[in-house]
């Protein structure tokens, strides 16, 4: 025990366990921006009240680390079931009463104490010859930084009466600083050429992120910068589309429904729009929506942004400059996921993994898009080129933005 290996493997169990600490903490200041009297409350309907994601996240964790990867002894068998899993938005069926079938608050808050010192100890006896344990530790955390985004807009959706902005102005969690940029449009083409999708497995990826691959892309057309708000309600004067989900009309005049308050629609922010909404506007365009692989190859180079809870709003687009790609293209990374008109499935030789088997599978059913880059909400460790998300093509609750291609 006293060779220089296993010092290295002790320093790094109590670096894991540090980042699993600070992500909890973070996690404790986002619920504190909803109002007691909400908590039972759904501001998205079709997912689970507020309580759950305050029991999921431990009770996920104990599940996951504990009782399946080191096949110990949990908590709660109750909690850890109740709290096991949330719901797909268009799944009615297993949206339950509230006030039937949820603990109070204190009892969640307790278990969610007792969760983080077992969980803790676990890492800090993390066997890391075993690659599921290893696997499972970089899962709880991944695991709860892409819910913090989850709580993020879900509590864009409450009322401003309902909540309160404890986090201070923008950046008080994050060291992100911001830029002011302007506003440039035109496309920029991308010759043809190789792209390779997924991750090479030297360090924590997600099932659908294997095993990697090269896929070559045909020369194509991008915008420059995402789709904005000015050229969105354009769009909507044209054809009568609706306005997103993030817009309010006051006295003829379009208002932003930002995290805290409304703002007078900024024109030159990206808009922020369903799949569905997006395609559509591609559509009228002429054009298309990108692939998931035009994306990657049009991202290449790219760096940095608006990510990382640097803010609760966009940016205007094109404020950071020196994170384009090589090509030119801005915005890639941050500032609103980037919709893509890839359907949402595992790459040839999928396997589910060890220790979340449902992972991804579950949502192989057509209906969901993949999106990629990352929002103002999205932790920074979840920043990586393979990382794929995915929503349905009318979910519009997430912070996603757009641009259109064609082929040349
Ligand atoms: C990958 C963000 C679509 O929030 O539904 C959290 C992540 N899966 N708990 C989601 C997830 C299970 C998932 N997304
Ligand atoms: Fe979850």
């Amino acid at each position: 025990m006293s060779t220089h290996q296993s010092i290295v493997r002790a320093i790094d169990r109590e670096a894991m366990a540090g980042w699993y600490r600070r992500t909890r903490e973070r996690t404790r200041r986002l619920f504190e921006i909803p109002l007691d009297e909400v908590w039972y409350d759904r501001p998205i309907p079709l997912r689970n009240p507020i309580v759950f994601y305050e029991g999921h996240l431990p009770a996920f964790a104990v599940n996951t680390l504990v009782k399946l990867a080191q096949r110990g002894k949990g908590i709660d068998d109750h909690f850890e079931s109740l709290f096991e899993r949330g719901i797909d938005p268009e799944d009615e069926t297993a949206v339950r009463d509230p006030a039937e079938m949820w603990p109070s608050r204190e009892d969640v808050q307790r278990y969610g104490q007792e969760a983080d010192a077992l969980i803790e100890r676990a890492l800090l006896n993390l066997d890391d010859t075993d690659p599921v344990e290893v696997e499972a530790a970089s899962n709880i955390v991944e695991h709860e930084l892409m819910h913090q985004e989850t709580l993020l807009y879900m509590f864009h959706n409450l009322p401003y009466s309902k909540k309160r902005n404890v986090i201070g102005g923008d950046s008080a969690l994050s060291a992100s600083p911001r830029e002011k940029g302007l506003m440039r449009s035109g496309g920029c083409s991308i010759p043809p050429g190789p792209v390779t999708l997924g991750a090479d497995g030297s360090s924590f990826g997600w099932d659908n992120e294997f095993p990697r691959r090269v896929v070559h892309v045909r020369t194509f057309d991008i915008d420059r910068f995402s789709v904005t708000n000015s050229e969105y309600l354009a769009y909507m004067n044209a054809t009568g589309a609706k306005a997103p989900h993030f817009w309010s009309a006051v006295d003829g005049e379009w208002f932003w429904r930002g995290m805290f308050e409304m703002l007078p629609l900024p024109l030159d922010w990206p808009a922020w729009v369903t799949h569905d909404e997006a395609a559509a506007y591609a559509r009228w365009c002429g054009r298309r929506l990108p692939s998931e692989a035009e994306y990657g190859r049009a991202a290449l180079g790219a760096s940095g942004g608006n990510f990382d809870f640097a803010s609760f709003d966009p940016d205007p687009v094109g404020s950071h400059p020196d994170t384009a790609s090589r090509w030119g293209v801005h915005d890639l990374i941050g500032n609103g996921w980037e919709w893509t008109s890839t359907v949402f499935d595992g790459f040839e030789g999928f396997r589910p993994m060890a220790t979340y088997r449902r992972y991804s599978a579950d949502f192989f059913d057509g209906q969901h898009y993949v999106m990629k880059g990352a929002s103002p909400a999205t932790a920074r460790e979840l920043v990586r080129p393979s990382f794929r998300n995915w929503f349905r093509g009318n979910y519009p609750y997430v912070w996603a933005k757009f641009r259109t291609v064609r082929q040349c």
